[in-house]
């Protein structure tokens, strides 16, 4: 297999050939054929999550077929269109037992992990998934199977950054019809996040972020109003679009600096939700005033937007198939494995709603 590896924070990653070893039992192999290129894979080359042990192969969007199956495996089949995820469930757990997959107390892991062929080093697979790569093994309940009549590059941001933003929406928060709601951030995520609050019927929908061309999106994705935060102060903005009282939810789609993070819990209203949706760096403190939720105001985390997902990516799946969601527009720009470092630089001048590996 081919596949993009990370050796060490903030430098390019490389790519290689790898062996694999055929799945185990319980265990299946996925050709896969596109991966999204999320601002988590990113956190993890910056090295915000020192915990992820290297060398790993990144990637965790991931829509692809199976090849081949261990024994055992019972739900999926050879030629099935799969999503993985890498919060499967193990069903078992008190979280899983309470309907709560998204923070199962269980990691997936394989019996087997790819060897470089170069240096010989056994390569890591980022949470259990490695999407960076022609092919991948993982545990039979990773790999979610899914209609066939969806484009892969589509069915791979249903994995994480569609699922991840409307689920914070529809899941965590519950977003009543009718209310107002603030977004802070417009990539992959935020912009599902925007799109989650239209399915929910928010009345006002205010998309705030630092660059002008990801505003202009906000609105293609259903923004009723933009915040450009370099410009205005987003809290006292938000106020003002709201009737001078805030919003009744927002949503935090950056994680990566501590003052939009304070900004997403100033902007509700009294018995306002938010929900920090961005997966921030290790070690970020976060300070607020004692009074900021006083007024029975609260902070909700969400977890891949506390998804089931043999629930949640098939539903997905269907919305976009009503024209509810859309995903076509999502997708800014394909590459192939070799340029996967040209992909993070686009990521990073935020140039792109989304860009996706392919693999033919
Ligand atoms: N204020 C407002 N917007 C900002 C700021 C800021 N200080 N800093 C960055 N942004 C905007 C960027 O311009 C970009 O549009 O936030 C957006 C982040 O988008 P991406 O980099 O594409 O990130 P995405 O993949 O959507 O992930 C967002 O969710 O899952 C987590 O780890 C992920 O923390 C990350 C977050
Ligand atoms: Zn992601
Ligand atoms: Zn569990």
């Amino acid at each position: 297999m081919k596949a993009a590896v990370l050796y060490d924070y903030n430098h390019p990653l490389k790519v290689e050939s790898l062996s694999l070893n055929a799945p185990g039992p319980g265990e299946v192999l996925v050709k896969i054929h596109s991966t999204g290129v999320c601002h988590s894979d990113w956190h993890v080359i910056k090295g915000d999550w020192p915990h992820v042990p290297l060398p790993t192969v990144l990637g965790h969007e991931t829509s692809g077929v199976i090849e081949d199956i261990g024994s055992g495996v019972k739900t999926v089949q050879v030629g099935d269109h799969v999503i993985l995820t890498w919060k499967p469930g193990c069903g078992r757990c008190e979280m899983c037992q309470l309907g709560h997959i998204s923070v199962c107390d269980e990691v997936p892991s394989v019996k087997s992990l790819p060897v470089s062929s170069e240096s010989g080093s056994v390569v890591n697979q980022l949470v259990g998934l490695g999407g960076f790569a022609t092919h991948t093994v993982v545990p039979e309940w990773a790999a979610v199977s899914v209609d066939r009549d969806v484009p892969f590059p589509q069915k791979a941001l249903v994995g994480c950054a569609v699922t991840t933003g409307v689920g914070s929406v529809i899941n965590t928060a519950k977003v009543q019809q009718g209310s107002t709601v603030s977004v802070f951030g417009c990539g992959g995520v935020g912009l599902s996040c925007i799109q989650g609050a239209k399915i929910a019927g928010a009345d006002k929908i205010i998309a705030v972020d630092i660059k002008e061309n990801k505003l202009d999106m906000a609105i293609e994705f259903g923004a009723t109003h933009t915040v450009n935060s370099q410009n205005v102060d987003p809290v006292e903005k938000i106020r003002e679009l709201s009737d001078g009282l805030g919003t009744h939810y927002s949503f935090e789609a950056i994680g990566v600096v501590e003052k939009t993070l304070v900004q997403s819990v100033e902007c509700t209203r009294k018995k306002g939700v938010t929900v920090w949706v961005g997966a921030p760096p290790v070690g970020l403190d976060v300070t607020l005033d004692s009074r900021s939720l006083v007024f029975e105001k609260s902070i909700l985390g969400s977890y891949i937007g506390s998804a089931r997902p043999h629930i949640d990516f098939p539903k997905m799946l269907k919305l976009y198939k009503n024209g509810m969601l859309k995903l076509d527009e999502m997708l800014s720009q394909s590459h192939p494995i070799e340029d996967i470092n040209l992909a993070f630089d686009a990521m990073k001048r935020g140039e792109v709603a989304r860009s996706v590996i392919t693999f033919e």
